[in-house]
């Protein structure tokens, strides 16, 4: 039996997903929050509802009893924990938000996988972020990562750190997977990717932060859901049983890359203004992913041009 957390959401769909054409049995659980517009979140779920063999509770992964509740720890085999309040501009707006899901939200976790005797393993998202603002890519996950630019980043360090302790001190296997921006189909609205195109193709101007200039390591979805079905079968050897792995694409584009792929699959000129760069954004994220590689043969393998032009070919069937 396995556990999905915020299988509603982007990442959890399509790992949720792609565990449950493996064969495998899945439990989601999801708050349903409402960061970005709920229908998305249920329009996936009804994709994922198609398998007979995955449930779906609607919790709040932080409130006590919850994820006993959905999936009675003595069953659980495998965790995989991607509920989190996410984006870096909304934790300078909300903080307690991340508080709750992120830090309170992880702590849920771990207790309940501390009670879970079958458990094999716990895989756990990171974030890019964590490495701050740097541009001296590419970034290793020995690396340090004491400045984080955001409260989000500080919150995925502090989940980090969290399991690093419970690793110690009671030998949950763990896995902790720093992603660096994925996208793709059913994708976040609160992503440039997504509301980019979506303005687009209204026609209306894109605000281009930094002058566009900022560099992210985008990851298409598909690479990284495959990347953590895999992952999943792999608990860290050693002790304590711990291990943390960079997943992105180590090919770094700029905004207005992004911008021209847009257009590309599209076919529409975009309208674009620069603006200076936003507190707690970061300069560049550039991932060194060859341990990933070398442990699990995780080789992200889809240019931006073809995951953007998948991106908007189900984007404009979603908007109709
Ligand atoms: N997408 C990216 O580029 C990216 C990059 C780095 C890290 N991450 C991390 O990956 C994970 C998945 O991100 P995503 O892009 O799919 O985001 P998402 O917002 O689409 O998914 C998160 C889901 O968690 C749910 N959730 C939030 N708080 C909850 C709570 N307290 N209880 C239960 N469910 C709750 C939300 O409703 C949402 O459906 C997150 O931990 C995020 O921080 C994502």
């Amino acid at each position: 039996m396995l556990l999905v957390t915020g299988a509603a959401g982007f990442i959890g769909y399509h790992v949720a997903r792609r565990l449950l054409e493996a064969g495998a049995t899945v439990t989601g659980i999801d708050s349903l929050d409402s960061y970005y517009d709920p229908a998305l979140k249920r329009g996936r779920l009804a994709e994922l509802a198609k398998f007979e063999r995955f449930r779906f509770v609607a919790a709040d992964i932080a409130a006590e009893g919850a994820l006993e509740a959905a999936l009675p720890a003595a069953e659980v085999e495998a965790i995989v924990h991607l509920a989190a309040q996410a984006g870096v501009r909304y934790s300078l707006e909300a903080p307690f938000a991340y508080e709750r899901a992120n830090v309170a939200g992880h702590l849920s976790v771990l207790e309940y996988a501390r009670r879970a005797p079958k458990l094999r393993h716990l895989v756990y998202a990171s974030s890019s972020s964590v490495y701050g603002d740097r541009t001296d890519g590419p970034f290793r996950e020995d690396d340090r990562c004491d400045a984080p630019e955001s409260l989000y980043a500080a919150t995925k360090r502090a989940c980090e750190l969290m399991s690093e302790t419970y690793a110690r001190l009671y030998d949950i296997p763990q896995t902790g997977l720093r992603f660096f921006t994925v996208y793709g189909p059913w994708g976040r609205p609160d992503m440039a990717y997504f509301s980019f195109t979506a303005k687009i193709l209204r026609g209306e101007t894109l605000t281009l932060f930094g002058d566009g200039l900022l560099a992210r390591d985008f990851t298409y979805i598909d690479d990284v859901a495959a990347a953590v079905a895999r992952i999943v079968e792999v608990p860290p050897d050693g002790r304590p049983r711990h291990a943390i792995y960079n997943i992105g694409n180590s090919h770094p584009s700029t905004v207005r890359d992004l911008v021209a792929a847009i257009e590309r699959a599209t076919g529409v000129a975009a309208r674009t203004q620069n603006a200076p760069p936003q507190p707690g954004d970061v300069t560049a994220t550039f991932a060194d992913h060859s341990r990933a590689s070398a442990r699990f043969g995780f080789a992200p393998a889809t240019p931006l041009d073809v995951g953007i032009a998948r991106f908007v070919a189900w984007y404009r069937d979603w908007a109709r």
